[in-house]
């Protein structure tokens, strides 16, 4: 999954929208674009939603962000969505595999109340929103099945952190939203699952947002969570391996196989080990997957 659409879900003309945006996940959110005198509405304006969008043809993936664990918020959220059968719910201030083995067990008891199968529902954390959170990064690993990816976020930990700021003058992320990012990269390996890029609150600077997805591609995030439409086409650009890429792995994943047992090999005089070889393969199972791969 390469872009992911937040959209209020108490606006059903956004959420309509969203449809056709060209986003492969669709993130209805319940969570901070909602405020709490509205909860109770939007959550029936986003099971609504998702009853109609699981019946169009060449949906996209469909993710509910429901509010975070502490905030007591959480059962009513599941109780109106789960019956609609959503892809996925992101699970906003998660801390560590603990937060998400407490979420496996509150879904699993809305699968058997809604007839859907054990572990249905998956889960995709946003992992870095809490100063605590960054001290059980590495804990999401084997927490549950349900985890699909790792995402963070910088806007709820400059929160916590007290901060009056989370980016440079040139729109940069500071030191400890690096950390963050950094943190959720080897979070999301450590787990074997892919890692999602955070926003890009700045909707309508589209050469920051596209310089952010390649600096986010290029170390390693497969996809990017978008605000606006806008920047949906920037990501799905972005994050498809181009032709010449495929056709440089390729050649790669062949020099290897035409030497069996081979530690290295040489291309062009260029020398390719096994880490080359890993990721050649890593690219080519992404471009295998599509906008399908999570
Ligand atoms: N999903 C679907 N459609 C969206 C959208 C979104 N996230 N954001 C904007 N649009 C639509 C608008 O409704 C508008 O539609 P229209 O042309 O039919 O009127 C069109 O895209 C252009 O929008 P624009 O005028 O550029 O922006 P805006 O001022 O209407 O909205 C935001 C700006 C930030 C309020 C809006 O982009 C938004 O709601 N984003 C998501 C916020 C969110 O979910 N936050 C939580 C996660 S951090
Ligand atoms: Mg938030």
């Amino acid at each position: 999954m390469r872009s992911l659409l937040f959209v209020p879900a108490d606006s059903a003309k956004k959420l309509d929208r969203a449809m056709t945006s060209g986003a492969d996940a669709i993130i209805v959110d319940l969570e901070d674009s909602i405020a709490l005198d509205a909860k109770a509405r939007a959550r029936q304006s986003a099971a609504a939603f998702l009853k109609a969008a699981m019946a169009s043809p060449a949906r996209p993936c469909l993710i509910v962000r429901v509010n975070g664990l502490q905030t007591g918020l959480t059962d009513a959220d599941l109780d109106a969505v789960a019956p609609a059968n959503p892809d996925a719910i992101m699970l906003p201030k998660a801390e560590g595999g603990a937060s998400v083995v407490h979420a496996d067990a509150k879904l699993a008891v809305r699968e058997v109340q809604c007839g859907l199968s054990d572990g249905h529902i998956k889960i995709l954390p946003i992992a870095t929103e809490t100063a605590a959170a960054l001290f059980v990064a590495g804990t999401f690993a084997g927490s549950s099945a349900r985890l699909i990816g790792l995402t963070w976020g910088a806007e709820d930990l400059s929160a916590d952190l007290g901060a009056q700021a989370n980016r440079d003058a040139q729109g940069r992320f500071l030191d400890p939203y690096r950390l963050a990012r950094a943190l959720c990269l080897a979070a999301a390996a450590a787990a074997a699952v892919p890692a999602i890029d955070t926003v890009y609150v700045d909707f309508r600077d589209s050469d920051g947002f596209r310089r952010e997805c390649e600096e986010a591609c290029r170390d390693g995030f497969t996809g990017k969570m978008a605000i606006h439409p806008a920047q949906v086409p920037i990501i799905n650009e972005v994050f498809t391996p181009t032709d010449d890429a495929i056709a440089r792995a390729r050649a790669v994943v062949a020099a290897f196989a035409a030497n069996p047992g081979a530690g290295v090999v040489g291309i062009g005089g260029v020398m390719y080990d096994r880490p080359h070889l890993a990721r050649a393969e890593q690219l080519l199972a992404r471009a295998a997957a599509g906008k399908s791969a999570i």
